[in-house]
C-alpha cells in the first residue's frame, strides 16, 4: 500500500486523498453489490464503502469474507460525509488481510448484548468495544489532568513504596507478602511516606497503585486501585478542602473539553457535569446526622442513624442526592477514622477530616485530613490501635524533628472515572479490574 499511513482520528486531515489505515474489522454490512465494512483502529471507527464495480474482484471477495475482528490494512480515499458519525467515509480501493478470524472459532463478543459476567471473563477482548475504549480514554485524560493540576501548582511528584512494613488504613485490609522471610504488605495508601516527603519538599503528591484486601463486593470497591494523593506541609483541613474542590472542578472541565466525543459515546448526561462548579456544599458530620435523622422521620431514609457511626452507602447516597455538586462532609467522630488524624482543638472527639461525596449516588471519591502534630498523642494512638510501634518509628520521627501542621487527601481514580463517565460499577474504569471474585484475565 503506497498511500500515507494515518489513523481514523486524523482522516480529516486527508480529505479527498488516499490513505492507509491499519486496524480491525468491527462490522460488515452488505447490500446487493455494495459492502459497508466498518473499520476500527483504536483511535476511532470509519465506515468503508466498496461497490463491486469499483474494485478488483479479489479485493471485493476478501472484504466480503472478512469476519469480525479480523486484522486488516486498508487503502482508500477519504470522503467527507455529514451523515457519518466521525464526519468521513472511506472509498476502499485495496485491502490486505493480516489475519482472518476463522469462522470455526469466531470472535466471542458479537455485537449482540452479553451478560456482564461473560464480558468480564473476556475483558481482554471486551476492551475493544467502542464504549470501553472511550472509558479508558477518559481515564487517561483524568490521570493526565490530575498530574497537570498538581505539577502546575508547585507540587513535586514523589513515589511512595508499594512494599511496606506496616498498615496505613487499617490492619484488617492488608495483602501480606513474603519479603525474604519477613512479613511485608502491599501498600494501602502512600500517605505516611508522603508526609515524610512533604517535610522535605513542602508540597508533594503521588499517583500509584494501592491495595485493599477488603471483602467488600460493592460497585465501588476494587482490591487494587489507583490513588492520587497530595500532601502539604503547613496545610490545614480548610486548605485541602479547597484543593479537593479545585481538583474536581478542573478534572470535570478538562474531560468536557477534551473527551466530549468519548463522553457522548459512553452516553453521559453532560448537563450534570456542566453543573460542577466551586463552591461545593460543606456540612459537618453533625449536620449530616441531623439531615439523616430528619430524612428518617420523613420516611426517606430506611434506618435511624445515630451519632458516632460511619456513614454507609445508602446514607451517603441520601445526603449527596440533596445537591447537584459534590458534597464535602467534615469532622467525623475520631473513633470511625484513621489513627493519624488531628483532633479538632474545639471538639477533641471529632477529627479534622473530610470526605468528598460525588453527586448522583457515586459516594466517597476523596478522603482527606489534617495529620496529627504531636508526637505524644500519635504514639498514644498507635498503641490504642494496636499497631506495632517499631514499624512506625520513622513516622513518629516526623513529629520529633520540626513537626508542623500538615494535611492531604487521596482521590481514587476509578471512583472519579466512574462518576465522570456515569458508570454503574468501578469494574469498567480500569483495564483489568481486581475484585474479591476476580483475578482473571
Ligand atoms: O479514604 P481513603 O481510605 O483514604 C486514604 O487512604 C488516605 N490515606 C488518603 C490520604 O489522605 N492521602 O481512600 C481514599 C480514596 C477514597 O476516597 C476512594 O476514592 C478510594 O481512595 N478508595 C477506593 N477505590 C476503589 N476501591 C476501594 N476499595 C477503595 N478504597 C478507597
Ligand atoms: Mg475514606
Amino acid at each position: 500500500m503506497s498511500s500515507p499511513i494515518t489513523t481514523i482520528r486524523d482522516v480529516g486531515k486527508h480529505d479527498g486523498q488516499s490513505v492507509t489505515i491499519r486496524g480491525w474489522l468491527y462490522n460488515l454490512r452488505e447490500s446487493g453489490k455494495l459492502l459497508f465494512p466498518i473499520f476500527r483502529d483504536g483511535s476511532g471507527q470509519i465506515q468503508g464503502v466498496v461497490p463491486k464495480s469499483a474494485v478488483p474482484p479479489q479485493v471485493f471477495d476478501a472484504i466480503k469474507n472478512l469476519t469480525q475482528e479480523s486484522s486488516v490494512i486498508v487503502e482508500g480515499k477519504v470522503r467527507a460525509d455529514k451523515r457519518a458519525p466521525g464526519g468521513y467515509e472511506l472509498d476502499v480501493a485495496n485491502v490486505e488481510v493480516v489475519q482472518r478470524v476463522s469462522e470455526s472459532d469466531p470472535y466471542p463478543i458479537s455485537l449482540k448484548e452479553h451478560g456482564v459476567e461473560f464480558l468480564m471473563e473476556h475483558r481482554h477482548l471486551w476492551l475493544r468495544s467502542p464504549r470501553q475504549a472511550s472509558v479508558l480514554r477518559v481515564r487517561a485524560e483524568i490521570i493526565k489532568a490530575a498530574r497537570d493540576f498538581f505539577d502546575d501548582r508547585g507540587f513535586v511528584l514523589t513515589d511512595p513504596p508499594i512494599l511496606t512494613p506496616s498498615a496505613c488504613e487499617g490492619t484488617s485490609t492488608l495483602f501480606p507478602v513474603d519479603y525474604f522471610d519477613e512479613q511485608a504488605y502491599l501498600t494501602q495508601s502512600g500517605q505516611l511516606y508522603l508526609e515524610a516527603t512533604a517535610m522535605a519538599l513542602g508540597k508533594v503528591y503521588s499517583f500509584g497503585p494501592t491495595f485493599r484486601a477488603e471483602k467488600s463486593k460493592t460497585r465501588r470497591h476494587l482490591t487494587e486501585f489507583w490513588m492520587v494523593e497530595p500532601e502539604i506541609a503547613y496545610g490545614t483541613l480548610d486548605d485541602v478542602m479547597e484543593l479537593a474542590e479545585s481538583l474536581l472542578t478542573f478534572l470535570v472541565k478538562r474531560c468536557l473539553e477534551r473527551r466530549h466525543a468519548d463522553l457522548v459515546i459512553i452516553g453521559r448526561d453532560l448537563e450534570k457535569l456542566q453543573k460542577i462548579e466551586a463552591p461545593f456544599p460543606r456540612i459537618t458530620y453533625d449536620e449530616a446526622v441531623a439531615a439523616l435523622q430528619e430524612g428518617f422521620a420523613k420516611g426517606a431514609v430506611e434506618n435511624k442513624f445515630e451519632w458516632g457511626g460511619d456513614l454507609g452507602s445508602p446514607d451517603e447516597t441520601y445526603l449527596s442526592s440533596q445537591y447537584d455538586r459534590p458534597l464535602m462532609i467534615h469532622r467525623y467522630p475520631a473513633t470511625v477514622k484513621a489513627f493519624y488524624m488531628e483532633p479538632d482543638p474545639q471538639r477533641p472527639d471529632v477529627a479534622l477530616c473530610v470526605d468528598v461525596l460525588a453527586p448522583e449516588g457515586y459516594g466517597e471519591i476523596i478522603g482527606g485530613s489534617q495529620r496529627m502534630f504531636s508526637h505524644e498523642l500519635l504514639l498514644q494512638r498507635i498503641h490504642d490501635h494496636g499497631l506495632p510501634e517499631e514499624a512506625f518509628k520513622w513516622y513518629l520521627d516526623l513529629r520529633k524533628y520540626g513537626s508542623v501542621p500538615h494535611s492531604g487527601f487521596g482521590m481514587g481514580i476509578e471512583r472519579a472515572v466512574a462518576w465522570i463517565c456515569g458508570l454503574e460499577h468501578v469494574r469498567e474504569t480500569i483495564p483489568f479490574p481486581r475484585m474479591l471474585n476476580r483475578l482473571y484475565p
